[in-house]
Parts: structure tokens; sequence; C-alpha cells
């Protein structure tokens, strides 16, 4: 595909609030919209744009990359949460007053597929601390694309766990599919599982949207698609180089 075509393609929106002027207001190019409906995309506001082109751009050092990433995830996790379910809860305010509110009252568990998903596992543990999490070791083929499970260390109660499955890239969407086969054969229902990733392609979130219609899937951005080497584009290249190596 060439740069062309995928900037012909890109949809693109004017970001910030609606009170400011279009010269206040650049456009930019934001997430394509997917149908599928478990599939969520954040809000694409001026916020998380400006953090998606810090770690998009070639010349972001790894610290910027890992600062930058971190702030992403944390906004990813943040959304994910709000799709386990809450029960009514009313505590008593210090002036004495009741305040109807709700609580989660489930069991969590973070599952990341190594080695990228485990940058993710620094938002979830600032947000649920002391979460238990697991690892699933997949690596894709640089030849073929297609995923190898190595490894995986669970824990022992996971399938009466709510399951946060954790990688920012869905290519093809080959490692994740296999990701979620570990987690069903360990008894996870489906429904029980969100997976949490920061870019996808459209080819792959269709894939995986398809396959596990009950999985929810939490993404920051839907890209343009894939290149010959099933890289997704745009994008930002190697996602565990640039967080680990680079
Ligand atoms: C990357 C990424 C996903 C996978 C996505 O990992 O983190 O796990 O590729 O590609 P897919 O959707 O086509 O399967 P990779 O295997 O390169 O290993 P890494 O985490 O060590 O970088
Ligand atoms: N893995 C990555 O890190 N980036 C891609 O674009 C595809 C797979």
């Amino acid at each position: 595909m060439s740069d062309d075509n995928i900037l012909q393609r890109a949809p693109s929106q004017h970001l910030g609030p609606a009170y400011r002027s279009q010269e206040e207001r650049p456009s930019a190019t934001v997430s394509t919209k997917v149908a599928h409906e478990n599939v969520t995309v954040l809000p694409q506001t001026p916020q998380l744009i400006s953090l998606l082109t810090m770690i998009r751009d070639k010349n972001t050092n790894r610290a910027d990359f890992i600062f930058y990433s971190n702030r992403i995830n944390r906004l990813l996790v943040e959304e994910a949460l709000n799709h386990l379910p809450v029960l009514p809860h009313t505590v008593t305010t210090p002036v004495g007053r009741a305040y109807a509110g709700v609580k989660f009252e489930g069991k969590i568990c973070g599952v990341s597929i190594m080695r990228a998903g485990e940058a993710m596992e620094q938002a979830l543990r600032e947000c649920c601390r002391s979460v238990r999490i697991g690892k699933i070791l997949i690596q894709r083929d640089e030849e073929t694309s297609k995923p190898r499970l190595f490894y995986d260390k669970l824990p022992e109660d996971i399938s009466e766990r709510w399951a946060l499955l954790l990688d920012p890239m869905l290519a093809t969407g080959g490692s994740a599919l296999m990701a979620v086969d570990v987690l069903r054969s360990r008894g996870v229902p489906e429904d029980h599982i969100l997976f949490l990733n920061l870019i996808a392609s459209p080819e792959g979130a269709a894939n995986f949207a398809q396959k596990f219609p009950k999985v929810r899937i939490v993404t920051a951005f839907v890209d343009q698609g894939l290149d010959e080497k099933n890289y997704i584009v745009p994008g930002l290249g190697d996602f565990g180089d640039r967080f680990y190596t680079m």
C-alpha cells in the first residue's frame, strides 16, 4: 500500500471542544471506525491524539516512548474497568449524609502477552493495586507472521476471574487469538475476557471480533492496514523493540 493511498483513506477530524474556532481545532488523522459491537475505541481527544503522535514518531527516543505509551495505557485500563459490572453501594459521608454509589465486587487478573504486553502491566497496577498478573509467551514468526506459543503461567483460579488481556499491537490478530484460546482452555468464559490494545489493524480487529464476539476489545486506535511484512501502517514500528531495546 503506498503512503498516498493510506493518507487518502485515513479519516480526519477537527480536534477539541466545539466552542473553539476552526483555526484553534486543527484536523488530524483519527481512528478508522469499526462496525463490531464488541470493539470500543477510546474517544479521539486532542490529548490521546497528541500522545499517539509522540509514540508514532520515529524520532521519539526510548524514554519518551515509554512515558507516553504508559499514559495511553493508563487511559486504556481506566476505560476497560468501565466494562466490568458493578453493584449498588451506598456509603455515609463525613457530614452524615448517604451517597448512593456503586462497587465492583468480582475478581480480576491481568494477562500479558510477552514481551510487548508486559509494558502495559504498570498502568494496570497503578489502577488495581496488587493485581495478579499471568503471562503468556507468544512470539510471531518474523518470516511467516504466524504466532508460536512457548509458555504460559496463569493464576490457578483464573476461571473465576475477569481476565484483562494485554498486548499493545493487534496486527493479523494471530497472537491475540492464540492467547484467548489459552485462556478458554483454562476455563475463562469468553465474556469474562477484555482485550486491551493500543493500535489495531482493521483486519486484525475484524478477525478477532468475529472469532470471539463475546470478548470485548478496548483499543486506542484502529489504523489503516498492514504492510507486506504484516506490520501495522502507519503504525509505530516494533513496539517491543522501541519499549525495551532500542
Ligand atoms: C507483536 C505484538 C503482538 C503481535 C501482533 O509481538 O506485541 O503480540 O506481534 O501481531 P499479530 O497480531 O500479527 O499476531 P512479537 O511476536 O513481535 O513479540 P514481542 O512482544 O517480543 O515484540
Ligand atoms: N508487532 C509490532 O510491534 N508492530 C506491528 O506493527 C506488528 C506487530
